[in-house]
């Protein structure tokens, strides 16, 4: 191609790609076979990180690096591209009616809790307002598709295993053992902040040094039995956790995602949106966001150790790539030996339906309840009914969340109850009519929510070559939008360490590689929080 042409397809591709991003930097794309024909490509003065996935994983990873260029000058350009329209994948809103003068609704991730540092950190330092979500969570019942095993007055998040009928259902010692294993995971996790906490470029390294065999390789059923709890509880309460969390059974999912289901302590979520914490992520990171920009390729560049994006806009480039979206749903062509790496990983196709409607409650026929019952607020599910040769629940949850007053003055000022139901299945509408009544509006969504999570010891590849890393490797580990900034970091600092010769916090290592001796610093404050404070 002459020189002319070339930048007449330069010009096209600049005004063809949608910007998000502070400062504004004028994309510098080529096509692809330009780039593999051109034995003149010099390399770019200033090196270039690619991250596919503008997400919790590719937003934080983003940020993690300005932090590196902030405190060391690492010399160091960034890519972020994002199939969708918006930042945040998992991690999106959506207004009632399209109304943007009500409150918004989660239609993914929805709470993170005081242990998640990360993220409680970013909601801090970027001046955003939580709400906590203890309220929403009382008034619950546990629903096995033919009966109520459980209508609890009490706090299902806050204290649930104390009421009275829990006690009285299950007895004592289940519920405070519980409580016991959930408080020592904690405990365990929290060291992930310290200054000593493991790099990694293995999960299966992790779980050894965070002696997690046992969690990780067992279900919930099985390692909560193997502690002494009552098989009872676990498949009642701890399942009604973690299907409404993960869409899975006590008997499928491993006991590590199973216990952080049960770790509802302090949950919030950020008043307008947690995406929020994610665009400041990017924001603040000087990044150059592509927006609408679906990575189809990766490529090597032959006989070096670059490597080049290619979008249907032109190709690019890079010194490094961070790959932040699932594997298999992101549907780029990688070269075959890397592919090879990667096994198979069905994800749980969950539907969320949002919906409002004037009923208070759910209708207590349905729910085989005399007219005069009141059906609780937030409805947990469990899989006892088929156990015991039942049906399955039609969905995994059903939770109202606050109410919405329509604009005065209005035709129609009848506040309505806001509700969100997750399900296996596409819920019809003469469904919801039955349930609900009549219902006002309705927003059906689809999601590939989180891995399928049966007990494992073996996890993808964190590194799949020299520059290229894979966040997304931790899901099938634990799969939460603060576990994947976790996770981000982790490969930030190895892919600095290898690129760059230093990581986020310098040229020391952040922390041990797995299986090295412990690093003799100290952490310092409680607030220490690793990457932030270094
Ligand atoms: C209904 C629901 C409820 C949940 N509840 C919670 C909760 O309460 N708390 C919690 O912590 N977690 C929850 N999760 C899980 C949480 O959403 C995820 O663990 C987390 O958001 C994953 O973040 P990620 O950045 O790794 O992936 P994603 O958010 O999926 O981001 C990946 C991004 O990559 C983009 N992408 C994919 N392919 C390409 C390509 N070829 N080119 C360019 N871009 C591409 C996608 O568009 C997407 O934006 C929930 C998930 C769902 C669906
Ligand atoms: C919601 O409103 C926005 C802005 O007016 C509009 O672009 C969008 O298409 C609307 N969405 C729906 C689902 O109606
Ligand atoms: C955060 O919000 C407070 C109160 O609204 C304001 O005083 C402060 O300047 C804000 N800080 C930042 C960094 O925006
Ligand atoms: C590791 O976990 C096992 C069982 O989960 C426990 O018996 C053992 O004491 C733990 N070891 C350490 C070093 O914490
Ligand atoms: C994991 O569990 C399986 C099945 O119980 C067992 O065969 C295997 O040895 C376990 N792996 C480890 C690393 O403990
Ligand atoms: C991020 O920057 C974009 C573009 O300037 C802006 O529209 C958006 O509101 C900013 N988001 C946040 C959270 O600051
Ligand atoms: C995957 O990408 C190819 C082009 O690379 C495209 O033809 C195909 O439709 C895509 N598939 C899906 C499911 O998006």
């Amino acid at each position: 191609m002459s020189l002319p042409a070339k930048l007449a397809v330069y010009s096209l591709l600049a005004t063809s790609v949608v910007c998000l991003q502070f400062p504004f930097k004028l994309p510098f794309f080529k096509q692809k076979e330009d780039l593999l024909a051109d034995n003149q490509v010099v390399p770019p003065v200033t090196p270039r990180i690619a991250i596919v996935g503008a997400g919790a994983a590719g937003s934080s990873a983003a940020f993690w690096i300005s932090k590196a260029k902030e405190r060391f000058g690492i010399d160091v350009e960034i890519d972020v591209y994002e199939r969708a329209s918006y930042i945040g994948g998992r991690s999106t809103i959506v207004y009632p009616y399209n109304d943007t003068t009500l409150d918004p609704m989660e239609l993914g991730a929805s709470i993170f809790v005081d242990a998640n540092k990360n993220l409680m950190r970013a909601a801090k330092e970027f001046n955003l307002t939580l709400k906590d979500f203890i309220d929403e969570f009382s008034d619950t019942g546990l629903w096995d598709g033919q009966k109520f095993n459980i209508l609890n007055e009490g706090t299902y998040s806050k204290s649930w295993w104390t009421t009275l009928k829990v006690l009285w259902r299950y007895g004592y010692s289940a519920p405070v053992k519980t409580r016991t294993i959930v408080k020592n995971m904690i405990a365990d996790y929290i060291s992930l902040y310290t200054a000593a906490s493991p790099r990694w470029d293995d999960i299966g390294g992790l779980v050894e040094r965070m002696n997690w065999t046992d969690f990780v390789n067992s279900t919930t059923l099985e390692y909560l039995s193997s502690k002494g709890v009552a098989e009872k509880w676990s498949r009642e309460m701890v399942e009604a956790a973690t299907r409404v969390n993960y869409g899975q059974d006590v008997d499928k999912i491993h006991a590590l995602e199973g216990t952080c289901s049960l770790a509802a302590t302090g949950a919030s979520a950020v008043r307008d949106g947690n995406f929020l914490i994610f665009e400041n992520f990017l924001n603040r990171s000087g990044a150059n966001v592509y927006l609408n920009s679906e990575v189809r390729d990766i490529l090597r560049v032959p006989a070096s150790s670059r490597w080049i994006i290619h979008t249907p806009s032109g190709s690019r480039i890079y010194k490094a790539i961070i790959l932040a979206a699932p594997f298999h749903q992101a549907n780029i062509t990688v070269p075959s030996d890397l592919a090879e790496l990667i096994p198979p990983q069905p994800y749980v196709h969950l539907h969320v339906t949002l919906l409002t409607t004037k009923s208070e409650s759910t209708n207590p026929a349905y729910f085989n309840l005399p007219p005069d019952e009141k059906v609780p607020k937030v409805i947990l599910t469990t899989h006892e009914g088929v156990r015991n040769g039942g049906v399955e629940p039609e969905f995994n949850s059903i939770s109202v969340h606050g109410q919405i007053q329509k604009v005065p003055g209005s035709v129609d000022e009848e506040p309505e109850w806001k509700v969100k139901i997750f399900s296996k299945e596409r819920v019809s509408d003469e469904w919801l009519e039955k349930v609900f009544g009549k219902v006002g509006w309705v927003h059906r969504k689809e999601w590939d929510a989180y891995p399928v999570l049966p007990p494992t010891t073996r996890f993808p590849p964190v590194r799949l070559d020299q520059g290229f890393y894979y966040v997304n490797a931790f899901e099938p580990f634990i799969s939460t939008m603060e576990t994947e900034t976790i996770a981000s970091r982790n490969v930030v600092d190895l892919l600095l360490h290898e690129e760059f010769g230093s990581g986020i916090c310098g040229s020391q290592l952040s922390g041990p590689e797995t299986g090295e001796e412990d690093a003799p610093r100290e952490s310092g404050s409680e607030d220490f929080v690793l990457g932030w404070d270094c």
